[in-house]
């Protein structure tokens, strides 16, 4: 049967509009004329707020803001120690910051195969590929599809390597009912403007252990200690800090993150109940793993 396309005459399949991204409305408007007129755009209440809510979100102990994932996954990797001639395993099928990340820190990129149904790192192949040199593996919920974590990280156990989930796409998504980002060492998370939740850029680093969150947010800020002395500055770092303006926005758009995940769960069951989306990248809950789907394959 030949179907003739909506742009040669036929019939058209969607007659509302396309919807707009990034979504906002007159909280955003409200949460930035707040901070704009209180002269405090400094890393303050907001930064602190998003982190404090995020993390609860996320089911984490920890939420350290930064300014995107691609700097959450560096910071991570430089905190943990990972340096020139170690190895950092990464799926072969990512997005490229997951292995520039380690080559931003002078390690190796070691790449390790994928599952096709669901593209996320292969145990199998990971456990391969571990050699004495691994000092971090970096597993990545692509489009919010939970990787295996129970195989993943009891082969990072045995060889004590830490593991830093790329969650940039799984604000949400859950592992046997544990929030991503905190199955491994850390996690990262991204909010660019085409993430589910976005201030146009911003990341986050999450971990359950204090003191790693603590070198983590040192390393985002000089090398300071928050409460502690302005000039002391208690490790070698950055100054990867979010601004008020961005923190405000993004507790805005993590209020409205649930309902719109349930929202982009039901159109996914909707495009796969036509044949249009893949059942294992779509499906909201399957096998332990819920999944947040990224905005870049369904729509809210
Ligand atoms: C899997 C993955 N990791 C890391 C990043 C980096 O995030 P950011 O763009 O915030 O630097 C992205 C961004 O698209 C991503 O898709």
């Amino acid at each position: 049967m030949s179907i003739k396309l909506a742009i040669h005459g036929g019939n058209r399949e969607l007659h509302a509009r396309w919807p707009e991204w990034p979504m906002h409305d007159r909280t955003e408007e409200r949460a930035l004329l707040s901070v704009l007129r209180s002269g405090k755009w400094w890393y303050g209440d907001w930064v602190r707020r998003f982190e404090r809510d995020f993390a609860s979100f996320q089911g984490v102990n920890h939420a350290v803001t930064t300014t995107s994932g691609t700097a959450a996954l560096e910071i991570a990797l430089a905190v943990l120690g990972v340096g020139p001639g170690d190895e950092v395993i990464v799926p072969a099928y990512t997005f490229v910051a997951t292995a520039s990340a380690a080559l931003r820190v002078r390690a190796r990129v070691v790449f390790a195969d994928v599952v096709p149904q669901t593209l996320d790192m292969d145990p199998a192949d990971l456990a391969r590929k571990i050699t004495r040199r691994t000092r971090a593996i970096i597993p990545v919920h692509i489009a919010g599809n939970i990787c295996d974590m129970d195989r993943i990280n009891s082969i990072a156990r045995r060889r004590r390597i830490p593991v830093v989930e790329d969650a940039c796409h799984a604000w949400g998504s859950k592992w046997k009912g544990r929030g991503a980002g905190g199955l491994g060492a850390c996690g990262a998370f991204s909010f660019q403007v085409s993430k589910n939740i976005t201030a146009g850029e911003g990341g986050m680093m999450v971990t359950n252990s204090a003191a790693l969150a603590e070198r983590l947010q040192a390393f985002t800020h000089v090398g300071r200690r928050l409460g502690r002395a302005w000039y002391a500055h208690f490790t070698r770092a950055t100054n990867a800090r979010m601004t008020e303006f961005q923190a405000a926005v993004l507790c805005c758009q993590l209020a409205r993150l649930k309902a719109q995940t349930l929202r982009r769960q039901a159109n996914a069951g909707s495009a796969r109940s036509r044949g249009s989306a893949p059942s294992s990248r779509t499906r909201g809950t399957r096998g332990g793993r819920t999944i947040s789907i990224s905005s870049g394959w369904i729509r809210a």
